[in-house]
């Protein structure tokens, strides 16, 4: 797969339009400006770049209507269990919405469908997408299946969004449980920092676990693996009220540790 390589991306022929203008464009606006922020800080390098971007999780297509026009030479590939619907113009029914962007692909399917997935990747993204964004279900058991399945369809140095993860904290989500006071910034005697590990915030702490790999496998261990400082599937994480950003390990990635 190639790597992403920020330096070879022509020049923009004029000021790219703000994520934020682009969202007040789209028909229905459901991305919270904040989100665009993060997504500005870490996307605005690539804004000409022939990016194929796929978002699991479309709901009226707003969030594909701010991709295809912050990114006019890219691909946007959108996914749901649901083909957006809009009333008809005589009243009668409904029909399929149809998205502002001529660079905007919908399929309908689920998340977790491996060979789904794995088509639609091959047909829009051979070699490798270089922006997923999981705006789906926020459960934490799908959204697993789909990290599962899609990063390794990433490219390196490529960007996975995970949004809205705090939805583990809800105690009416389907995974969702309430906070206990006890797991608050606090050690049990026994040395344990106790804490939330259902749902989506579960997962979240397990991809922490992800970055630290050239410790978990360091010489002193007992499980030492000479590749260590290679097996992290990550560069960075970074983690926000609402999104987790992960870009993936690039082929040039400095080994930290031995
Ligand atoms: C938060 S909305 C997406 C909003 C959209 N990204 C935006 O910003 O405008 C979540 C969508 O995920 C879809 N969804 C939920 N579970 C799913 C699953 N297992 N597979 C595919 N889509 C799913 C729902 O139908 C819903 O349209």
């Amino acid at each position: 797969m190639a790597v992403i390589e920020l330096d070879k991306i022509d020049a923009p022929d004029s000021k790219p339009v703000s994520l934020q203008a682009l969202r007040d464009q789209a028909t229905y606006n459901w991305k919270p400006a904040a989100y665009l922020d993060v997504y500005d800080a870490f996307l605005g390098g690539l804004r000409q770049a022939p990016v194929r971007l796929l978002e699991l999780g479309v709901a009226m297509g707003g969030s594909l209507e701010i991709w295809s026009g912050a990114f006019p030479r890219g691909r946007v590939v959108g996914v749901d269990l649901r083909t957006p619907q809009v009333p008809k113009p005589d009243g009668n029914g409904h029909m399929p919405y149809r998205f502002k962007g001529e660079n905007i692909i919908f399929r309908q399917g689920s998340q977790d469908d491996a060979p789904f997935l794995q088509s639609l990747s091959a047909e829009n993204a051979p070699g490798g997408w270089d922006i997923i964004i999981d705006d789906c279900s926020h459960i934490g058991k799908l959204t697993l299946a789909s990290f599962h399945i899609l990063f390794p369809l990433l490219k390196p140095g490529g960007f996975y969004f995970l949004e809205d993860w705090g939805a583990g904290y809800w105690h009416n989500f389907p995974d969702g449980q309430l906070f206990k006071p006890e797991q608050h910034l606090a050690m049990r005697p026994d040395g344990v920092f106790p804490s939330h590990d259902t749902g989506m915030p579960g997962l979240v702490k397990q991809l922490v676990d992800e970055v630290a790999m050239a410790d978990i496998y360091q010489k002193n261990n007992g499980i030492h693996d000479p590749e260590a400082p290679h097996r992290t599937m990550f560069r960075s994480l970074h983690i926000f009220h609402g999104v987790v950003v992960i870009q993936k390990v690039g082929a040039g990635a400095r080994p930290i540790a031995g």
